[in-house]
């Protein structure tokens, strides 16, 4: 029987094509491909789970790439076909690349190296001030945030008091905040499927400010990768589970040391503007998650 793969992308800055050339990959290889499976139109039932007119519990995978926030439905849903069928990324690891201080939990008790960071209650402000006499500067993140949103950096007990009641709303029990590493306003970024090396780029923090996102301003770069780093982030990939990861690195200049800041489990390919820069790590991407997904499914079919 063909083997039948589900895919929900996302579409723009040059997303549809790289679904296409996916699917084309897949196609070429005997593999089905279902697209446009966006889970916020499924349903479950005793007899199945439905999307679209396609039952997804009897799909040999499903992909799951779309960068948009996903409501807490389409979440949950997720979460209910891995139990079915296998999702890349496997929803296990997907959930907790989405939590970082769940990750940078996780990183270091593997001993991957990451910022220091504290979780605190924040019915005991007390302890967020003495974290901040520990670390100096202080960056506090939403656990679950991206693009850089909501990463603040406190440098002044002024400040840190004059911010506690914007990160007072109560859905947060908890402050969660990290010792500001000094580097030089650049990371790498390096993409990964499987464990293994596909590609790494550099993202370089607009003038005056701090953080290296693309939505804050940030600017992307040709960037050789280190053996040192890609090996860090090869460690990383690993430890998280994550089938496609990026790993966003820095490096420490008053502890001389790379430090994983990130693992990313949604990690954009190459806009077609950054191809052009030469940023040419697609076609090994798309090459190695169709191989991955071959390799997958094509081992459960033999079983
Ligand atoms: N502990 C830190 N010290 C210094 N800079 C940091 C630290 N954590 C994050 N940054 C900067 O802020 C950016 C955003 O933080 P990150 O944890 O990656 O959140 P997001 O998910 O919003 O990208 C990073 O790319 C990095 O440039
Ligand atoms: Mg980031």
């Amino acid at each position: 029987m063909e083997r039948m793969i589900g895919l929900w992308m996302y579409q723009n800055c040059g997303g549809s094509e790289i679904e296409q050339q996916i699917v084309n990959q897949l196609n070429e290889r005997g593999i089905g491909t279902v697209r446009g499976l966006d889970l916020r139109y499924s349903k479950a039932t005793a007899q199945g789970i439905e999307c679209k007119g396609t039952r997804i519990d009897e799909l040999d995978l499903f992909f799951s790439y779309n960068a948009g926030e996903q409501t807490a439905y389409q979440v949950y849903m997720y979460e209910y076909i891995n139990d079915f069928t296998p999702t890349m990324n496997n929803f296990r690891s997907f959930k907790l690349a989405e939590d970082k201080f769940k990750t940078n939990s996780l990183l270091n008790k593997y001993g991957i190296k990451t910022a220091d960071f504290c979780l605190c209650n924040k019915e005991n402000p007390e302890e967020l001030e003495q974290v901040f006499a520990e670390y100096g500067t202080l960056v506090f993140k939403p656990v679950d945030g991206w693009g850089g949103i909501g990463v603040t950096k406190i440098d002044s007990f002024d400040q840190l008091s004059s911010l506690k009641p914007h990160l007072d709303p109560e859905e947060y029990k908890y402050f969660y905040v990290e010792r500001y590493i000094d580097y030089d306003g650049s990371d790498f970024r390096v993409d990964l499927v499987n464990g293994d090396f596909v590609g790494c780029y550099g993202r370089k923090a607009r003038e005056g400010d701090w953080r290296t996102n693309v939505t804050s301003g940030g600017s992307v770069f040709l960037r050789e990768p280190i053996p040192e780093v890609v090996d860090l982030a090869r460690q990383a990939a690993l430890v998280s589970g994550l089938e496609i990861a990026g790993v966003d690195i820095v490096y420490d200049r008053q502890n001389e040391e790379y430090l994983v800041i990130e693992v990313n489990g949604l990690p954009a390919f190459a806009t077609p503007e950054q191809e052009q820069h030469g940023i040419d790590f697609n076609s090994r991407k798309i090459e190695k998650i169709v191989e991955y997904i071959d390799h997958v499914t094509g081992s459960k079919s033999c079983q």
